[in-house]
C-alpha cells in the first residue's frame, strides 16, 4: 500500500490522530491484548498538562480497536496529567493500574485505578478511587522527579514490590515501595539502583527471564534457572538501556552480572542502538513469553507534526528474552506480524555480492515489507583493523564508515527506501573489524541520506553486536519497513537498531531495496526472503467490531 504519503504507518501501532508516547500498562487479561500509551486527545505536541491514557484492544497484536481513553487528568491528584505506568493483575485475575498523577500543586504522586465493570471485556471505563495518590511525594524528592510506576511482583513475604523513579538528593535512583494490600506501599530504605552520574532516570522496568530458553515469566518469577533484568530509561540522553543481574527479594537488591559497567546507566546495554524511549514489556500468558514495546518519536520537526497531525509510534511488539551468554536480551519481532505476510520474493540461494554488487530485490512493495536475509562471509583475513578508540562510539564509526565508504569485509547489508536514482536511501549494513586476535560486527543504520528534505535528524546509528564470527561465519539482518519507520534486528535479534524516516520519493513514487556489498571480499547471500505487508487495522475508525 503505497498510499500512505505522509509516513504514516501501516502496521506500527499509532492513534487515529495526535501525540503519543510511553507504552503504557501492557497487559493480556482475559483473552484480550490491552495496550495504554501516554496520549494528548488534544493535538499532535506533548503538552505538559494534557496527557490522557489513550487505550486500545487486540486479539492478535496486530490488529487493534481503539477505545475511550481509560485515564484522563480529571481528578485532584491527576489535574495536572495522567503520566506513565504499568498494570498488575491481581490475584483473583483483576487488573489495576499505577499511574503518575501531576496533582493540582504539581507535584507528582502514584495513584491506583481500577476496571469500574471488572466483567466488561474490554474494560473500557476505569475507576480512579478517591483515596488517591496512594504514594504521596516524599519530602526529600523534587516535585517533578517522582514517577512511573513498574508493573508490581510479588516477594516470597507475600508483598508487593514496584520501582518507581526519583531523584534523591541528587541522585538518580529506582525507589522500591512495598504493600499488603496495594493501597498502603511503603519505602524501602535502600534504592534499587541508583546513580550520581546518570542525571534523571525514568521509566524501570525489572523483569525475569529465563537461564535457559526462550519462554517468558510472570513479574513475580524467582528462583533457580531465574534472571532478571533492570531496564531504565536516560532522559539525558533520551535512551533505554539494561543490565541483566539477579534479583533477591529478600534484601530487594538488584547485583549486576556485568559490575564492571558501574552505576551510570548511560554504559549499561543499549536496548536498540536507534530511536526508541520509554519501553516497557509484560508478561504474555497466551504465549508463554515476555513482550516488549518502545516508543519511536518522530525525528523531523514539531511544525511537521502538527501539520501532519499526529506525532510518535511504537515499536512493533518483540518477544524478548535471554541470550545464552547470560548478559545480552535477544529481541524478535512477535511472530503474529507473518499473518500480514502476503507476495514472497527470494533472492537465489547463493547470490554473490562482489565488491561494489547492488542487487534490487523486486516483486514486493518497499514501504511496506518484511525482509529477512542471511550473509556468508568466506575469510575474515581481509577484515580492517580496530582502532581501539572507536569501540567506545560505534556511532561515530557507523558516521565515519558509511555504507558506501569501501572496506575489507563489508560493509554489506541491505539498502531500503530508496527512490528510484537512489538520491535518497537508508542502508542497514555490518562491517567486520580485527581486533588484537579476535574479530568484531559492527551493525549500522545510516540515515545521512534516507531524505532530501531539509529540518530532519539524520544520524547515522550503531553498535557492536556480540557474536563470535570464527564459529559462526553467516550473519543475519530481519528489517522491517514501514513507510517512516525502518527497524531491523541484526544476529538474530542481538541488537537492535530502529529509525524513523522521511523520504520525500515516498510523496510520488515508490520505493526500492537492495541487498549491496561495498567490501573487497565477496560475499554470499545464503537466504534472502522478502514479504510484502499487508495493512494492519491499527485504530481505524469505525473498525472495532471486526477486532474483538
Ligand atoms: C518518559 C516520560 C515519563 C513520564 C511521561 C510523561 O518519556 O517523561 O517519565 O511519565 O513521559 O508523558
Amino acid at each position: 500500500d503505497d498510499a500512505r504519503h505522509d509516513g504514516r504507518t501501516a502496521y506500527h501501532f499509532q492513534p487515529a490522530k495526535n501525540w503519543q508516547n510511553d507504552p503504557n500498562g501492557p497487559m493480556y487479561y482475559n483473552g484480550m491484548y490491552h495496550f495504554f500509551y501516554q496520549y494528548n486527545p488534544h493535538g499532535a505536541l506533548w503538552d505538559i498538562g494534557n496527557l490522557s491514557w489513550g487505550h486500545s484492544v487486540s486479539g492478535d497484536l496486530v490488529n487493534w480497536a481503539a477505545l475511550d481513553t481509560a485515564l484522563d487528568p480529571t481528578s485532584p491528584f491527576d489535574a495536572n496529567g495522567c503520566w506513565s505506568g504499568s498494570a498488575t493483575i491481581l490475584p483473583g485475575g483483576t487488573p489495576a493500574i499505577l499511574y503518575t498523577g501531576i496533582d493540582a500543586n504539581n507535584e507528582q504522586v502514584q495513584n491506583v485505578a481500577f476496571p469500574k465493570n471488572p466483567s466488561d471485556p474490554l474494560l473500557r471505563e476505569w475507576d480512579k478511587p478517591s483515596y488517591n495518590p496512594v504514594i504521596p511525594l516524599p519530602a526529600d524528592v523534587p516535585g517533578d522527579k517522582f514517577r512511573d510506576p513498574s508493573t508490581a511482583w510479588l516477594g516470597r513475604d507475600g508483598l508487593w514490590r514496584i520501582a518507581v523513579s526519583a531523584e534523591v538528593s541528587g541522585v538518580a535512583s529506582t525507589l522500591v515501595y512495598r504493600s499488603a494490600d496495594f493501597l498502603r506501599w511503603e519505602r524501602n530504605a535502600a534504592p534499587l539502583h541508583s546513580s550520581r552520574a546518570a542525571g534523571m532516570v525514568e521509566c524501570p522496568d525489572l523483569f525475569p527471564v529465563k537461564e535457559h530458553g526462550d519462554d517468558g515469566l510472570d513479574a513475580s518469577a524467582n528462583g533457580p534457572g531465574v534472571r532478571h533484568v533492570l531496564k531504565l530509561s536516560v532522559m539525558d540522553t533520551l535512551q533505554d538501556y539494561y543490565m541483566v543481574g539477579r534479583y533477591d527479594d529478600a534484601t530487594d537488591a538488584f547485583v549486576p552480572e556485568e559490575p564492571e559497567r558501574g552505576d551510570d546507566v548511560r554504559n549499561w546495554r543499549r536496548l536498540d542502538y536507534g530511536h526508541v524511549y520509554a519501553s516497557k514489556s509484560f508478561f504474555d500468558e497466551r504465549k508463554d513469553r515476555r513482550v516488549l514495546w518502545a516508543w519511536a518519536n518522530e525525528s523531523d520537526s514539531q511544525a511537521d507534526d502538527v501539520a501532519r497531525g499526529w506525532s510518535g509510534v511504537q515499536t512493533f511488539p518483540r518477544k524478548v528474552w535471554l541470550d545464552k551468554d547470560g548478559k545480552g536480551l535477544r529481541q524478535w519481532p512477535v511472530e503474529e506480524i507473518e499473518t500480514l505476510r502476503r507476495k514472497r520474493v527470494v533472492l537465489g540461494r547463493g547470490t554473490m555480492l562482489n565488491a561494489g554488487a547492488l542487487n534490487e530485490i523486486v516483486g514486493v512493495a518497499g514501504s511496506q515489507a518484511d525482509v529477512d536475509v542471511a550473509f556468508e562471509i568466506p575469510s575474515l583475513a581481509d577484515a580492517e583493523a580496530l582502532d581501539p578508540n572507536w569501540l567506545l562510539d560505534p556511532q561515530k564509526l557507523c558516521g565515519e564508515k558509511g555504507a558506501s565508504v569501501p572496506g575489507g569485509v563489508g560493509p554489506f547489508g541491505l539498502i531500503v527506501m530508496a527512490s528510484g536514482d537512489l538520491l535518497e536511501h537508508t542502508a542497514i549494513f555490518f562491517r567486520v573489524f580485527r581486533h588484537q586476535d579476535t574479530y568484531k560486527l559492527l551493525m549500522c543504520t545510516d540515515l545521512t541520506r534516507s531524505s532530501t528534505r531539509p529540518g530532519v535528524y539524520k544520524p547515522p546509528y550503531g553498535g557492536f553486536v556480540d557474536v563470535d564470527l570464527e564459529e559462526n561465519k553467516s550473519i543475519k539482518l530481519r528489517t522491517l519497513i514501514d513507510h517512516s519507520v525502518v527497524e531491523s534486528f541484526g544476529a538474530e535479534g542481538r541488537a537492535c537498531i530502529t529509525a524513523r524516516v522521511y523520504p520525500e520519493h515516498a510523496e510520488t513514487s515508490n520505493s526500492h531495496m537492495f541487498v549491496f556489498n561495498n567490501g573487497t571480499d565477496t560475499v554470499k547471500v545464503s537466504k534472502l526472503e522478502a514479504w510484502e505487508l499487508a495493512t494492519a487495522t491499527v485504530n481505524a475508525v469505525g473498525d472495532a467490531g471486526s477486532i474483538v
